[in-house]
């Protein structure tokens, strides 16, 4: 492999990507901004400890799956995995607790992490997340989940399933931890893959949604986790169902508009140790083994246990890389109203009437290369997609008159001369009057 390709797993956005990109972000934007939820953009990297100590020591991600590096101080430091843990350090670090306890905050960007690259798992992937603090009722939890829905609703994503889960809390949690433990460590270590052999100890809870085929078995008969919830964790996930359901997410938008199917996995865990009660995922069948497309939780001991007061916290992340593959159109390629094609004298005139033309409110694209002659550039013209050409040849440059030739396919209109203003102005208002003209007939 050649050091001047890109590293493994890293992967270039070409332009057609990097424009259904920007669809996916702008209805991401749209909708949490309409839902009060405000963006911020913590660093990518962030000292290792941050990580450690908020997804956990014995996690996957932890463990192996960190780009982690020294810096010249000595200090280890890591590529963010996820964005969580950082925009829960933003929160205390800059005392929005105090501020704006309820703070509902968003992010979308890069996250690292060294795992094995496939289809829809890169090293370099990148999510779109949101967080809320401070809201301890299951309210808030529908209201993300909503949120993913009308996200992926926009973008034309069908057939997702939710599943949801508790996970139970500080109270609840340690004597199913035990439980499991103990049904786990009953069983014959060769049952398990590697992997799972070490987390039956480390992390059991991990265990039971290993996807190898002998932990799935050897977890059949394992204890169900709803049997030892508190009864505040059991009374949270009942009112989280029926908010899905009176919201009639699950009635309405789930099944008829989408067909997401909505059901409780008690075997549903999540690879990151933060989470309490509330745990979800939207998976489609149509990812391959990767088949989450965005999942999330409740955090409520977090901001604590990294140094903030206690606060309770939930949120989600959808893998935009994985929404690519859903999105059905496979291109939002934008095309200039205008290419312009133009001969050795006209470049003069060439700068004035782009920024002109841009300045209001008409994209225009400069062919560049006037060594083509007309016919060259008509062709590149042809193939930016362009609904205008506006055409200074030598014979436009002597008569006075530019012509603006329509070149929408199968639309036959003839040339539109338009007069070269010795300032321009005009010429600009009257090509802008023409394309404003067809603009408006196509929408009708
Ligand atoms: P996560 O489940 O680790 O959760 O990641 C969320 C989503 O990121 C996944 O469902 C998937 O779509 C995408 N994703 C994860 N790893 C990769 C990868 N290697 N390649 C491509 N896509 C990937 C979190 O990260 C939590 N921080 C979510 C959260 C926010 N929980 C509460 N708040």
């Amino acid at each position: 492999m050649s050091d001047l390709q890109a590293i493994k797993g890293f992967k270039d956005l070409l332009p057609g990507e990097a424009s259904q990109w920007r669809v996916i972000e702008a209805a991401a934007r749209e909708v949490l901004d309409a839902h009060g939820y405000r963006e911020i953009r913590p660093p990518v990297l962030e000292y290792t400890a941050l990580f450690s100590r908020s997804i956990g020591q014995s996690t996957d991600i932890v463990e192996k799956e960190m780009f982690t590096f020294e810096d010249r101080g000595g200090h280890s430091i890591s590529l963010r995995p996820e964005g969580t843990a950082g925009v829960v350090r933003a929160y205390i670090e800059h005392g929005l607790f105090k501020s704006n306890p309820k703070s509902k905050l968003y992010y979308i960007g890069p996250m690292f992490r060294r795992e094995r690259p496939q289809k829809g798992r890169l090293r370099q992937f990148h999510q779109i997340g949101a967080e809320a603090f401070g809201i301890p009722g299951a309210l808030v939890d529908a209201e993300l989940i909503m949120i993913e829905t009308m996200i992926f609703e926009r973008l034309g994503v069908r057939d997702l399933d939710l599943v949801i889960n508790s996970l139970g809390c500080r109270n609840c949690r340690p004597a199913y931890r035990e439980k499991l433990v103990n049904y786990l460590k009953s069983l014959p270590a060769e049952m398990f893959c590697t992997d799972c052999q070490r987390r039956r100890e480390t992390n059991p809870m991990r265990v039971l949604d290993c996807k190898n085929e002998g932990c799935r078995a050897a977890v059949e008969k394992a204890p169900d986790i709803f049997n030892d919830l508190c009864n505040d964790c059991r009374e949270h996930h009942s009112k989280l169902k029926n908010y899905l359901r009176i919201s009639g997410l699950e009635a309405y938008n789930f099944k008829h508009i989408f067909n997401v199917k909505f059901e409780t996995n008690w075997r549903l865990m999540r690879g990151l140790d933060y989470y309490t009660r509330t745990a979800f995922e939207f998976l489609s069948p149509n990812l391959g083994a990767q088949s989450a497309v965005a999942a999330g939780g409740r955090y409520d001991n977090l901001v604590e246990e990294l140094g903030g007061p206690p606060t309770p916290g939930v949120g989600f992340a959808i893998g935009i890389e994985r929404l690519m593959l859903l999105i059905p159109e496979a291109t939002h390629e934008k095309h200039p109203d205008i290419f312009l094609i133009f001969i050795e004298g006209g470049w003069n005139f060439a700068l004035v009437l782009s920024k002109g033309l841009s300045d209001r409110g008409i994209s225009i694209e400069m062919g560049h290369d006037v060594t083509r002659g007309l016919k060259g550039q008509m062709k590149q013209a042809n193939n930016s997609g362009a609904k205008f050409a506006l055409i200074l040849g030598p014979r436009e440059l002597e008569t006075g008159y530019a012509i603006l030739q329509n070149m929408e396919p199968g639309v036959k209109e003839p040339p539109m001369p338009i007069e070269i203003t010795p300032d321009l102005i005009d010429m600009v208002e009257n090509i802008r009057g023409k394309v404003e003209d067809k603009k408006k007939k196509s929408q009708r």
